[in-house]
């Protein structure tokens, strides 16, 4: 079948090449794509919240299946769009509709689904601009530090954690009244702080079955042994070391099987991966957040050690036939390291000429924010290139993983070079 992937970013060329193995995928398309989706892809520059061109590019090259990397266009109701179009509807969408994409548009919705559900997950309440005198009381009742999130879509800033009880009410005053992020802001959420270490647990769902994926970790600061600013991403780890098999069993338990139970019984409507960011609490997870996506740059170290055809996989999940498929995972671990533009995730260059990917033996190169000018693949983002690696562990991984960016090059490259260091 012709299969569209939306994005542009490392997760969806990793996506990309997982889908362009299998013997079901003809022809691939992907939009709009980067430098790394162009060479096994055809890349169409189409916006990934633009539902009437992406109809058109559906419509005109007989794409029967679309897999939406990010969480725009489902929050805006892709899935919906389509099903509700007589041209689209049997057209398979990977991703859930719009009620169910809730659970990463408002972070308020995802708290209340969390509560009814019994799922463990930090005390919060909720405040708009006419309670904000009431948020300020509910500050006075927490300990620090205190964390105040955006209710809304923030590209990732959307939650702020602060010492200080005079900040954290002078930021929940930023936020509702003089509207920080926005729309985003107009609610915000206060919670609990929760101590412990994050991981990430993903699972596919056709919205009857579900089968869970390996975990992993990632790194979200942009400096060594996670101080400065957050990113997108800084590189991941699969499987998380400390995710044993009594661990495991308890986020099944308590966490994964409510989760789908409780889209169903809400009915909220959800075939597509479920991203579950998790916090280890002493022995006990509990959920910082849904997502309702792959993550970037975990994609890049869960899709490498699924050893399933993913045509396959997306095929039962759109028949709501995942119950059919056993999935098969890598023993080996897999690991990666984000270079990125110097100065990110504040302003930095674009533009910038990468050399040396011809000489990378033994990791594979997901481009991110990079595209190809004149024969050249050049920088054009903060996120440039995940190199990823197998090992018999993460540690042989990672060792691998720094052994090639040694060959890559481009001006004001950087990146972490603790990626695991709080895993031993
Ligand atoms: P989120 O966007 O909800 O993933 O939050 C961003 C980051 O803030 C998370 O990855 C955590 O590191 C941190 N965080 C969010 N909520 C809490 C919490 N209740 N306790 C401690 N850290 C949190
Ligand atoms: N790496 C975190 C995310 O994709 O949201």
């Amino acid at each position: 079948m012709n299969i569209l992937v939306l994005g542009s970013g490392g997760r969806e060329h990793t996506i990309a090449w997982k889908l362009a193995q299998s013997d079901n995928c003809r022809n691939l398309y992907v939009a709009p794509g980067n430098s790394g989706t162009a060479s096994i892809a055809t890349n169409v520059p189409v916006n990934v919240t633009d539902f009437k061109a992406i109809k058109e590019i559906v419509l005109n090259n007989n794409i029967a299946m679309v897999v939406v990397g990010p969480e725009d266009p489902l929050v805006q109701g892709i899935h919906d769009f389509f099903l509700e179009d007589e041209a689209l509807k049997n057209v398979a969408v990977i991703g859930p509709q719009k009620a169910a994409a809730e659970l990463e548009g408002s972070k308020e919705f995802a708290k209340e689904f969390l509560y009814k559900h019994n799922i463990p997950t930090a005390a919060y309440k909720s405040f708009n601009a006419e309670t904000v005198e009431d948020g300020y009381a509910f500050l006075e009742t927490l300990k620090p530090p205190y964390v105040l999130k955006a209710d809304g879509l923030a590209a990732g800033k959307g939650v702020v954690i602060l010492e200080d009880i005079n900040e954290a009410k002078t930021e929940l005053k930023a936020m509702l009244v003089d509207a920080k992020f926005g729309n985003a802001s107009t609610k915000v959420v206060i919670e609990e702080f929760l101590d412990g270490i994050e991981l990430s647990c993903f699972v596919l769902t056709d919205g009857k079955n579900y089968k869970i994926l390996p975990t992993a970790k990632d790194y979200k600061r942009i400096g060594e042994g996670d101080t400065g600013l957050n990113t997108g991403g800084m590189g991941a780890v699969s499987p998380v070391p400390f995710a044993d098999g009594t661990f495991m069993a308890k986020i099944k338990d308590r966490i994964v099987e409510p989760t789908i139970n409780g889209l169903q019984k809400d009915n909220l409507p959800y075939k597509g991966f479920v991203f579950i960011g998790l916090i280890k609490v002493g022995n006990d997870p509990y959920v910082i957040e849904y997502n309702v996506r792959l993550g970037d740059p975990e994609t890049e170290v869960v899709l490498p050690r699924l050893k399933n055809d993913l045509v396959e996989v997306f095929q039962a999940i759109a028949n709501q036939t995942l119950d059919t498929i056993t999935i098969e995972i890598d023993e080996r671990a897999a690991t990666t390291i984000m270079l990125v533009s110097g100065g990110y995730p504040e302003a930095y260059e674009k533009g910038k000429e990468i050399s040396g990917l011809d000489a990378i033996e033994g990791s594979i190169v997901f481009h991110a924010g990079a595209q190809e000018k004149d024969g050249k693949i050049v920088t054009s983002g903060g996120r440039v290139m995940a190199v990823t690696s197998y090992g018999e562990t993460y540690k042989e991984a990672i060792k691998k993983s720094y052994q090639n960016i040694e060959k890559l090059h481009f001006d004001k490259m950087n990146y972490r070079n603790d990626i695991g260091f709080d895993l031993s």
